[in-house]
């Protein structure tokens, strides 16, 4: 299990790890405003799609905690979907972070009528935790069936961090090395480093390294050479959002690493949460792909790597078309294609 922990409740506040300063330090930042976990989203300081879910349930809670008692509800409500609005806006690709804000508000309009404006803001922070606590256990029951689809391949390769740190507990790509780790299997990882901001060395190899799993790093356009060589008997990736077909949005570079696992006929897994599924998108066209700066690619890390002022274009996901991708691996059970039917058993 990986022992850093991304996102928790922790003494009536939320304490978030600041993935930005990983792997050099291990920096956990208490959140009280809304505006500061809104930052902590967009700066990717909490990232990955479940996580950021659970950001999102928190972040109405501390916009909310502060509103007067004595206000009207109708103020109440109104403030609510103002901040959810501005939660939203942080980032667009991770349809988590839009399911946590219409479940929270959904619950608070189910109560509206029944409890008082203290009682609505108690509300709001039970359903955060019950968010938080729903995401380990789901983190749970990916890595068990992820680990039955599995246990019988030697080395996996990775893409990003669908670890622990990208949720609130397991994780969901990573997840089934860390039940295998607990059942004396000890899978062999490879993991893409992930340009431009590093999540797959800065992040999963930290936390496969810490956990105890034996991880090699390697450059993003080493992979299909490796896979070429015969080293990976299987690919397993996350997902930010996932459509009706199957169609799975995921860091940029996905889809590159599901075309030449595709060319060497090595099986490719996507791992994620229900929460992640967006039924009300046909394909993977319709998914909205986060844009990030210039300064990612030509000065990410402090050290100039292009001219400065040289244009860039740096889409943050890509999408990896559904006949690419083996099987799903949700909290429900594993989804074969034909995609459409199946996932349409487990979201309703
Ligand atoms: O930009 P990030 O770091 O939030 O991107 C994260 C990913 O792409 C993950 O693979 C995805 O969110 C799945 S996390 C379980």
């Amino acid at each position: 299990m990986a022992p850093l922990t991304s996102i928790a409740w922790v003494d009536n506040q939320v304490r978030i790890l600041d993935q930005t300063k990983l792997p050099g330090e291990i920096a956990y930042n208490t959140i009280v405003t809304i505006t500061e976990m809104y930052d902590a989203i967009k700066m990717l300081k909490v990232r990955g799609a479940p996580a950021i879910g659970v950001a999102a349930g928190f972040g109405l809670y501390l916009g909310m905690k502060d509103f007067p008692d004595s206000s009207s509800l109708a103020d109440f409500l109104t403030l609510l979907l103002k901040n959810a609005d501005f939660l939203a806006s942080s980032r667009p690709t991770a349809i988590n972070l839009f399911w946590a804000l219409e479940r929270v508000k959904k619950v608070v309009h189910s109560q509206k009528d029944v409890l008082s404006v203290s009682q609505l803001k108690e509300l709001l922070l039970k359903e955060a935790i019950a968010i938080l606590e729903e995401d380990k256990a789901m983190c749970q029951k990916i890595g068990e069936f992820g680990f039955s689809l599995l246990k019988e391949h030697k080395t996996l390769l990775t893409h990003c961090n669908a670890g622990g740190l990208a949720t609130a507990a397991y994780g969901t790509a990573l997840s089934p090395i860390y039940v295998g780790l607990e059942k004396g299997k000890a899978f062999k990882v490879y993991a893409d480093e992930t340009r431009p901001l590093l999540q797959g060395s800065r992040i999963t190899a930290l936390e496969l390294m810490e956990a105890g799993v034996p991880v090699t790093l390697i450059c993003d356009n080493m992979a299909a050479f490796v896979m070429a060589q015969g080293k990976i008997d299987a690919v397993i990736v996350g997902a930010d959002r996932i459509t009706a077909n199957g169609d799975t949005a995921n860091k940029i570079g996905t889809y590159s690493v599901a075309l030449a696992a595709k060319e060497h006929g090595i099986p490719f897994y996507v791992a994620a949460p229900s929460s992640t599924f967006d039924t009300t998108l046909e394909s993977g066209k319709e998914i909205p792909i986060e844009e990030r700066g210039q300064e990612e690619i030509v000065n990410g890390f402090g050290k100039l790597t292009g001219p400065e002022k040289v244009p860039v274009y740096n889409p943050a996901f890509d999408v990896t078309p559904h006949r690419y991708i083996t099987a799903i691996i949700t909290e429900k059970g594993v989804l074969e294609p034909p995609f459409t039917e199946s996932i349409a058993t487990i979201i309703s």
